[in-house]
């Protein structure tokens, strides 16, 4: 569900599952771990950018998922690629079209740069899912738009437009949707150019303040995690929404 495409020092990790939002199910954060795994060994990669295929870039990870296959265990590609995010060393860049929501939007958190189209939207459901924050957001989200903000986004739930995410921002910069790709491919290829060992460095001093404690946050948050998928609360939330689906269908 992850289309690859290589140009230039530039690795374009595409979610290809327009059907149903690009939704996140396990073979999808296999095929994302691999290819971060190969943007980071493999020294003519120099940027990853990000983005969805049909307009959206991802709804978050598949609530038929949550109910199938729990991310539990510390195997769990879930996991497996939260962690290749915290600890990716290349510069990650993400240009947004259209729905982000949950992992979507804390991903962005693990971006250097973040390009969106005036009709993106972002949203961390989780408390209506009777689930906490995930990907390390419990603090990375404070840090970047602060405190208030980020207990307003995550107690709420509410959908943030591009515009706002642009001004608190959990953006770099807004554009017309049909520009944005355009632009973040031009970005990435210019920072693609510059001098490799002074792009790593720069890379590795702007993460070295948090990128331990995103681990350690990562840990903490899946351990709550882990408790709260199995409550009543979520599984009646995740039934509903596929209820909710089946029903409109
Ligand atoms: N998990 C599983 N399937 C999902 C999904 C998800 N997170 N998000 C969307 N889909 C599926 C829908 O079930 C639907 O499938 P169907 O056509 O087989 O019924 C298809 O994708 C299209 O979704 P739909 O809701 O009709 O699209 P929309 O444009 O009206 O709304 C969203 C888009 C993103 C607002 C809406 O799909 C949504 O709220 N998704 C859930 C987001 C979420 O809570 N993610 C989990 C975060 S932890």
């Amino acid at each position: 569900m992850i289309h690859l495409y290589q140009e230039k020092g530039v690795l374009e990790i595409a979610f290809n599952r327009p059907e149903k939002r690009n939704a996140l199910n396990l073979a999808g954060y296999g095929d994302l771990i691999q290819a971060f795994d190969r943007a980071n060994k493999e020294d003519e990669i120099k940027v990853a950018l990000l983005h969805g295929l049909g307009g959206h870039f991802t709804a978050g990870n598949d609530i038929q998922d949550f109910l199938d296959h729990p991310p539990f265990s510390q195997d769990s590609p879930v996991l497996g690629f939260l962690h290749c995010l915290a600890e990716f060393r290349k510069i990650l860049i993400a240009s947004i079209e259209g729905w982000a929501v949950g992992i979507g939007t804390t991903l962005l958190l693990h971006c250097d740069l973040v390009y969106a189209g005036q009709t993106a939207r972002f949203q961390l459901p989780f408390i209506d899912l009777g689930l906490c924050p995930e990907a390390g957001s419990s603090y990375l989200l404070p840090r970047l738009v602060g405190y208030q903000k980020a207990a307003d986004l995550l107690l709420t739930g509410r959908v943030v437009e591009a515009t706002e995410a642009g001004e608190i921002g959990l953006v770099t910069e807004v554009l017309p949707p049909e520009q944005v790709l355009n632009h973040a491919r031009g970005q990435a290829k210019a920072i693609a150019a510059k001098p490799t060992q002074a792009l790593l460095a720069t890379k590795r001093l702007l993460r070295l303040d948090n990128k331990e404690r995103a681990q350690e946050v990562i840990r903490q948050e899946t351990q709550e995690f882990t408790a709260l998928i199995q409550s009543a609360e979520a599984k009646a939330a995740f039934l509903a929404f596929m209820k909710k689906q089946k029903d409109a269908s």
